[in-house]
């Protein structure tokens, strides 16, 4: 379908086209220099020591999670407001996820209270996720996790150029993963990357992401090696040096495409407070800079979402959830444990998504609030 204003789209020019060219006409398409410059460039961009590229975001939390130990008979605190990725990726390692609440209608990322009251004696780790860019309460959950000897693991998918009192989002737990999916601030179509400060833990998720092998290809290709040893149960979670050229590209446009997804998402908080101010926005008052990855609201109880979608997809506009909540998906339900999260299911009810991407206009702006108010009514 042709949108008047689709959800999100990708800033794409010949800059990008001609980074890959570049890779092609090399004849070395995977892993090599081009992903440890792309990795570099994304270490100094975040001031986060090590980052590690990988396939995508979910390969990301599973390694995450896999060099953290966690494993069989484990639990994992989760929210259940994200992509379902979160938990899956819990799943792959044979360890269980625990879901727990988010903080309110207007703060939509996971409760430290909530947090603390899922804890139990198999609880090993707490994933946090940044949602729509927003920090969560990092100070908070960092406390429980070193009250319970919790590790914690940024799911960062939405916060590629969020901070809090400085500090990068990623950087605060022990590790962070990015996603560079078509539809985020940056984009190498699939593509993701771990970040951690502590040196083993880069050092095992390295070795994960690529068969536990003791060396790469490149390695041998360069002649600092002749063959390699397994050490470990591993994966092929690795990004290629296409998806790492674009990397490199987009990165350094991410900055004035975050700048302008502020821009935007001002002006729209500024008309829905005038002209549907019965309309609640999240995160008004939230803390440190936020990537603005997606404009999410929440609709008054008595509206009827899927027609307000309905009447906006008939002006053009696309709109979207987030989330459907991971506790009630089918696969999760035939889990023992019966959960009820109700600020997450009243959220997830209500909750709409608007256009937000850095080619939009101001007057397209304008046009989704108006088109809003007139689905309202
Ligand atoms: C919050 C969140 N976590 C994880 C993922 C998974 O990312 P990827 O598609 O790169 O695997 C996404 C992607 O949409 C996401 O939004």
């Amino acid at each position: 379908m042709a949108w008047r204003i689709p959800l999100a789209d990708i800033d794409f020019n010949e800059e990008e086209l001609h980074a890959v060219e570049e890779v092609i006409k090399s004849k070395w398409l995977t892993m090599g220099a081009i992903t440890q410059q792309f990795e570099k460039n994304f270490s100094e961009f975040t001031g986060i020591k090590h980052a590690v590229a990988v396939t995508n975001c979910t390969a990301g939390l599973h390694l995450a999670l896999a060099a953290l130990g966690v494993g069989p008979g484990d639990e994992v605190i989760v929210p259940s407001l994200t992509f379902v990725a979160t938990s899956n990726a819990v799943r792959y390692t044979g360890a269980e996820p625990v879901f727990a609440d988010i903080n309110s209608e207007n703060d939509l990322t996971i409760s430290p209270e909530a947090i603390q009251s899922q804890i139990t004696p198999r609880t090993k780790a707490i994933i946090v996720m940044h949602y729509g860019g927003y920090a969560c309460n990092l100070e908070r959950v960092l406390e429980i996790a070193r009250d319970y000897h919790l590790y914690v693991v940024e799911d960062a998918a939405h916060a590629l150029g969020s901070s809090l009192n400085g500090v990068h989002l990623g950087g605060w737990g022990d590790v962070g993963c990015f996603s560079f999916f078509s539809n985020k601030n940056m984009t190498t179509a699939e593509g993701g990357m771990v970040v951690t400060n502590n040196d083993h833990l880069a050092e095992k998720v390295r070795l994960l992401r690529s068969h536990g092998m003791t060396s790469l290809t490149w390695d041998r290709h360069q002649g600092h090696a002749w063959s390699y040893d397994v050490v470990e149960l591993g994966y092929n979670y690795r990004i290629d040096e296409i998806r790492s050229a674009l990397g490199a590209v987009q990165l350094k446009k991410l900055p004035s495409n975050n700048r302008k997804r502020h821009s935007f998402t001002e002006h729209y908080r500024q008309l829905m407070g005038q002209k549907v101010p019965e309309v609640i926005v999240p995160f008004l008052d939230h803390r440190g800079e936020s990537a603005h990855h997606i404009f999410p609201i929440i609709l008054p109880e008595n509206s009827d979402r899927v027609r307000v979608m309905e009447k906006l997809k008939q002006s053009g506009i696309q709109t979207s959830i987030h989330y459907p909540p991971i506790h009630l998906f089918r696969y999760y339900q035939q889990s023992d444990l019966n959960y009820h999260l109700p600020l997450t299911e009243n959220v997830a009810r209500r909750e709409l998504t608007l256009p937000l991407f850095p080619g939009m206009q101001v007057q397209d702006v304008t046009l989704v609030v108006d088109a809003l108010r007139e689905a309202l009514v």
